[in-house]
């Protein structure tokens, strides 16, 4: 496997493999891999004939008063599991080479990005879309895949791709998670034991309030007070925002008609975690 900083090394190596007629699948992401990415990397594999993961803890996606200096950076250990499931080069980019002097675009994706995460990490979605447009120039994937965990954040770059006619199929993978119901995050390690304890309530309010959908419940309002009961008692939990939304556009939903997205997010002591669930009719 092939582990590079260099953007024209790895432009280079797309370019032979699409010379020869592979297909190049890619997932970026920010290192400290869990077994939620390595499922991603694994669909990709299965999807495509080379696959490409990027490693880059991107500073323009975190606010002033966010875990930028802290966020996890594993490198070699995840390199090593990239590999053992599929992935024939890593990319790791420095913050210099993706943002060079002179560096003057963003890429904000207006509407969608507002809500939810958006509302609370002003500028965050912006860096998303910026380094993902970045990225996504250098490498040229037929298809990139982004985790469901992130909601919000595939709805925004599924609309940056349409809007802007890049080439590339956007894939969604499932939620993995640990045997309690806890989202796997790469900042669940930040968690103390009492907190990662607590944590797994997040995903019981959830499926709470999918049980009561499954019972009649169309009332949306009703749906986000069952997860706030869920979590209330919970010491260490604090909610930051539960939302109802249509699961394309992030636009609230009141009264569900087919599907809604119950989106959470949770402070487990300073611990940002965020999850959701697609609230639907069981067939
Ligand atoms: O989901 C992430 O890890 C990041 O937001 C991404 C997509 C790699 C962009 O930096």
């Amino acid at each position: 496997m092939i582990i590079t900083d260099s953007e024209k090394q790895i432009s280079d190596l797309c370019e032979e493999w699409r010379k020869e007629g592979f297909s190049i699948g890619f997932v970026p992401t920010m290192g400290a891999l869990h077994d939620g990415h390595l499922s991603l990397v694994k669909a990709a594999a299965e999807a495509s004939d080379k696959v490409i993961v990027s490693i880059f803890v991107n500073p323009s996606q975190f606010g002033a008063e966010e875990d930028l200096d802290k966020y996890p950076r594993t490198l070699e250990k995840d390199c090593t599991l990239v590999e053992s499931v599929g992935a024939c080069a890593v990319f790791t980019p420095l913050s210099s080479s993706v943002y060079p002097d002179g560096f003057s675009t963003t890429v904000s994706v207006s509407g969608i990005s507002e809500g939810l995460c958006g509302a609370v990490r002003p500028g965050h979605f912006d860096g998303v879309t910026t380094v993902c447009a970045v990225l996504f120039g250098i490498v040229k994937p037929d298809i990139a895949i982004f985790g469901k965990k992130d909601a919000q954040q595939l709805a925004v770059i599924k609309r940056m791709v349409s809007d802007l006619r890049l080439p590339v199929e956007i894939v969604a993978a499932p939620i993995l998670r640990e045997p309690d119901g806890l989202a796997m995050s790469s900042r669940n390690k930040y968690l103390s034991v009492d907190e990662r304890e607590q944590a797994s309530l997040i995903r019981i309010g959830l499926t709470a309030a999918s049980n009561l959908f499954q019972k009649g419940e169309r009332n949306c309002s009703e749906l986000r007070k069952m997860f706030r009961l869920t979590v209330e008692d919970a010491s260490l939990l604090n909610v930051q925002y539960v939302d109802t939304v249509d699961p394309d556009t992030m636009v609230r939903v009141e009264k569900v008609q087919n599907s809604v997205l119950l989106a959470v997010a949770v402070f487990a002591g300073k611990t940002r975690l965020i999850d959701n669930i697609l609230i639907k009719s069981e067939v």
